[in-house]
């Protein structure tokens, strides 16, 4: 049985001060640190570190002590467990701006979420936990510019849908790379479904098709079923990587808990009231493992995960939940032509609240950009070239009533430098968003780009057969591409750049990166100006 770290009180109660600091332990490696207590099972930081949501004072910083974190019960006692965490001004932690201890709770999977501020605006800080005698990896965060100050530039990354079966996470260990100010994860962190052998088989052979990976468990419905899965997805080195390099703005999307869920309902008809006791599971398990504020803490089923978050006067990002408070699919779900309830009235894809506090945050910015930082995408888009195409009636276009009213709300409210980043396709896209979708003539009102996924849906290619038709159909579409990567968004006060970073493959490791397409938008003029 692992011994832990008695309590700060207890020591301050029984040793006096000294003894408490002492629980600020010296900078060793990743080795025991010297400590007079009895080891975890194992190495206690196996799922790594993060850092999250950076303000101008101060930034989250997460771990989960988890030594067996795919072992029912996580290789862990039932018991609190006391954590120590050290942020410093530089790299090899000579100079600590702040420490302390934090209880690591069983209720919470021992997760621990450490809210700093006090810190100096736009620079790097470093992080570290320590946990009986054990010491996590290194963790760089970095604070945004003060609020309103003058920026000169802001570069993020853009990542998501993971699945960890389809593809390695080779993508994830060159963005670890990149010099960014955050990433912004736009959700399918995890995907939540069952496989077995079954789901190998090839629906045209009935052979077992090659998968990079397999995970082989059971679909995640209560809390340790999705722990489970995400000590599986963490355990990543890759993914680790990323999280140590960059401070993270996550938000979900629908894989974290059900495939296409919205509101209330799941995708297989289970009676609200009891979906809803699996999106209190979903809710707890992604707050346990992202690098989220306490604003964030979920409460049953909901979670607060739409926020602003400012850099400088450069960018104001605001993020947004398109599943939580959204209206069922019209027709059914899926891919469908001709859907006359997509137009129906008063549709909701933020809900009401949402909205307005989007719509009064955009007429409120000062910043020279403004980014919408959500999930499914808004373009309009004829996914077949038919004359009455399919469309995708998960995507803010079968809410055509609330597409119009953010198309709207932003024209109205003269924001010109209004940016829409997005998910959830599995490819990556280019394209303006139109004042009128149907006419090809009529003015962009913003513009979108859309991330492809880091693995989900496999190597891919550089197009899918009906691509050259599709674009040849949406004529406000500059770009698509089925290959895997990410986005860095560049961003100075006279262009808004977009680099689209693609992977030859992630089946097997050592996929090599490209650029595969730059695009450019220009202050005061929405759409696609140059690259
Ligand atoms: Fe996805």
């Amino acid at each position: 049985m692992p011994v832990f770290l008695p309590s700060r009180r207890h020591l301050l109660k029984t040793f006096g001060a000294a003894a408490a600091t002492a629980l600020s332990l010296p900078a060793l490696g990743k080795e025991r640190a010297g400590i007079a207590q009895e080891p975890y099972l194992d190495y206690p930081f196996q799922l790594g570190v993060a850092s999250g949501d950076p303000w101008p004072d101060g930034f989250v910083i997460w771990t989960r002590v988890a030594p067996r974190p795919l072992e029912p019960g996580f290789g862990m006692p039932k018991v609190p467990v006391e954590v120590s965490w050290d942020v410093a001004a530089d790299e090899s932690f000579k100079t600590i701006v702040a420490q302390g201890t934090k209880a690591a709770f069983p209720e919470l999977g021992h997760a621990v979420h450490v809210e700093l501020s006090g810190l100096e605006p736009g620079r790097d800080y470093f992080y570290r936990f320590t946990a009986g005698g054990y010491r996590s990896p290194r963790g760089r965060a970095r604070t945004a510019p003060a609020a309103g100050a003058p920026t000169d530039r802001v570069r993020f990354g853009v990542a998501g849908c993971q699945d960890y079966e389809q593809g390695l996470y080779t993508a994830y260990r060159h963005l670890s790379r990149e010099p960014l100010d955050f990433v912004f994860h736009y959700g399918d962190y995890i995907y939540e479904g069952w496989a077995n052998k079954a789901t190998y088989l090839s629906r045209y052979t009935n052979q077992e098709e090659a998968k990079p990976r397999r995970l082989l468990l059971p679909e995640s419905i209560s809390l340790d079923d999705y722990r489970l899965r995400y000590g599986h997805y963490k355990s990543d080195p890759d993914l680790q990587a990323a999280h140590a390099a960059a401070p993270w703005v996550t938000v979900w999307d629908d894989h974290e808990v059900d495939n296409n869920w919205v509101g209330d309902l799941d995708s297989r008809d289970t009676p609200p009231e009891v979906f809803l006791l699996r999106r209190v599971a979903a809710a707890q398990a992604y707050y346990e493992h992202m690098p989220l504020r306490r604003s964030s803490w979920p409460l049953g089923s909901a979670i607060q995960l739409y926020r602003r978050l400012s850099f400088g006067d450069m960018l104001d990002l605001h993020v947004l939940d398109t599943r939580q408070y959204r209206d069922e699919q019209p027709c059914g779900d899926d891919f469908k032509a001709g859907c006359a309830d997509r137009m129906r009235a008063s549709a909701q894809v933020l809900g009401q609240k949402q909205e307005a506090w989007l719509l009064d945050g955009l007429a409120a910015s000062k910043a020279r950009w403004n980014g919408l930082a959500q999930q499914i995408m808004v373009m309009t888009l004829a996914r077949t070239p038919d004359a009455e195409p399919l469309r995708n009636m998960d995507s803010w276009e079968g809410y055509a009533d609330a597409r119009r009213r953010l198309v709207k709300g932003v024209e109205e409210r003269k924001r010109r430098n209004v940016v829409v980043l997005t998910g959830d396709e599995h490819q990556g896209y280019a394209g303006e968003i139109r004042r009128d979708d149907r006419d090809p003539t009529s003015a962009p009102v913003m513009t979108e780009f859309v991330a492809t996924s880091i693995s989900s849906g496999g190597d891919g290619g550089e197009q899918r057969p009906l691509t050259p038709a599709l674009l040849q159909k949406n004529p406000h579409v500059k770009l698509i591409n089925d290959q895997r990567g990410y986005l860095v968004c560049d961003l100075s006060r006279d262009r808004w750049e977009a680099e689209f970073k693609v992977l030859d493959q992630v089946s097997r490791p050592g996929g090599t990166l490209s650029t595969r397409a730059k695009f450019a938008v220009e202050p005061d003029r929405p759409g696609l100006n140059g690259a």
